[in-house]
């Protein structure tokens, strides 16, 4: 395959990537760990510097970027593998004999080739891109849940899901008269496990859980549940938006079914995102839509569909997202995602105590395990109004149901206000959302 120039940006670019992570204990830090019984301490301050957009002023004041749950922002790694795609490599793929053609479809199957490595999973054949996490579970639900499930049937999910992972189960059940039944959660926005594996009964068809809450933060045992599903033979679909950024996903350790993920969560663009799915299950699976590149012969009596993964991309893909998703992969696993877990860490922590301590503030998600995301509410003050204070700060945090009505009628608040931590905030960044909040506070009082 022909190492083409955006390859050689991203490398690049990558390499600077790597500079920001100093390991002790001496040895170097390998992209996607660390060195074996090493600490690597990631240095924030110069990771900022490749994100262009975090330069900027808003209202005046620097920019402090916390909606990384909802999109995070793009390394200068990955702005310039796009364009440098599309300046000079564009063309659609696997059609042409041109040059231009074939760099194309090199660097969009090479990309697929880089997300089958960041999950270890056995064959590209099991990685299918699509737009995002929605597009991915509704293809599940469209060619996996529909054309098996019946009346009886049973598919489970749990309390804390994003709608993503909600509502097309809903339209399976339409469709087919199926059931839906949902593990509870509680108070501290942890799945109650025994009552999960109690819902699994001979009726259950399918299991699809969020590997992290997005409105609470909640990291889910996904090996239990995992394993709870498995020993009754049933599938799992893991809906991994919130949790690709924050940890190693090993797809084969895991031995999950199905898992799902979005691009722009992970520092990359928008409009891209990732199924893996077990050959075994793929295989099987009708195509879900139909039209150019999922067929190998059409004729108006028969249609013989494509191999494996190209069965399930109709159309013309997004090559420049998954270019661009490829580069973010690079730019991620070379600051070494146990790095950038562990400062993500250190600044939950770090919030969390600065917020406690703010009179009429409450965290809505308190589970012993959660990934760096606080959503909060504040006694007599709406999210939104909140928000567009903290907006007139500089200070970018999510407001509202998160996708999450669910959670947020469990917890009896209509919205919160959301902070999410990212490779790139720093302490100061939480020292300035703890100061905008009381300032808020004062206004409101
Ligand atoms: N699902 C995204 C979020 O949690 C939009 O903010």
């Amino acid at each position: 395959m022909a190492v083409t120039r955006h390859e050689a940006v991203t490398t690049r670019e990558a390499e600077a990537a790597h500079e920001a992570v100093t390991t002790h204990e001496g040895g170097n830090a390998h992209p996607g760990g660390t060195a074996a019984g090493a600490a690597t301490v990631l240095d924030a301050e110069r990771v900022r510097e490749d994100f262009p957009i975090l330069a900027r002023t808003v209202h005046g004041r620097p920019l402090v970027y916390l909606d990384s749950a909802a999109s995070a922002q793009c390394p200068r790694a990955v702005i310039r593998a796009v364009e440098d795609y599309q300046m000079r490599s564009h063309a659609n793929v696997h059609r042409g004999v041109h040059l231009l053609s074939q760099e194309a479809t090199a660097a969009y199957e090479g990309a697929r080739d880089r997300v089958r490595r960041f999950l270890n999973a056995r064959s590209t054949r099991e990685i299918l891109f699509v737009r995002g996490t929605t597009e991915a579970i509704n293809l599940v639900a469209q060619s996996y849940a529909r054309p098996r499930l019946g009346p009886g049937d049973e598919i489970l999910i749990t309390a804390l899901e994003h709608h993503a992972n909600i509502v097309p189960w809903q339209m399976v059940r339409e469709q087919t008269g199926c059931s839906l039944a949902v593990a509870p959660i509680d108070l501290r926005g942890e799945l109650d496990l025994e009552a999960f594996r109690a819902r699994l009964t001979p009726r259950t068809r399918l299991v699809a859980v969020a590997h992290v809450s997005n409105a609470l933060g909640t990291i889910l045992p996904v090996a239990e549940i995992l394993s709870a599903a498995h020993a009754r033979g049933i599938p799992v679909l893991i809906d991994g938006a919130q949790a690709v950024s924050h940890r190693g996903i090993d797809v084969r350790a895991l031995d999950c079914d199905f898992y799902a993920f979005s691009g722009h969560k992970l520092y990359g663009p928008t409009g891209i995102g990732v199924l893996y799915g077990r050959e075994s299950l793929l295989a099987e699976m009708p195509p879900w839509q139909g039209g150019g590149d999922m067929i190998l012969t059409v004729s108006f009596e028969r249609t013989t569909y494509n191999e494996l993964p190209w069965k399930f991309e109709a159309g013309t893909p997004n090559m420049s997202g998954a270019i661009g998703l490829a580069a973010a992969i690079d730019y991620l696993e070379a600051l070494g995602l146990d790095a950038v877990a562990a400062h993500e860490q250190r600044l939950l922590e770090e919030a969390t105590a600065e917020l406690r301590r703010i009179p009429g503030l409450t965290i809505i998600g308190t589970a012993a395990h959660k990934a760096s995301l606080i959503s909060f509410t504040l006694e007599g003050i709406h999210p939104h109004d909140l928000g567009t204070i903290l907006d007139s700060e500089g200070i970018a945090v999510r407001t509202g149901h998160h996708c999450a009505m669910p959670v947020m009628e469990f917890f009896g608040v209509p919205a919160t206000a959301r902070a999410s931590f990212a490779c790139y905030n720093t302490r100061e960044d939480v020292r300035r959302l703890a100061s905008a909040v009381r300032k808020a506070r004062e206004v409101f009082r």
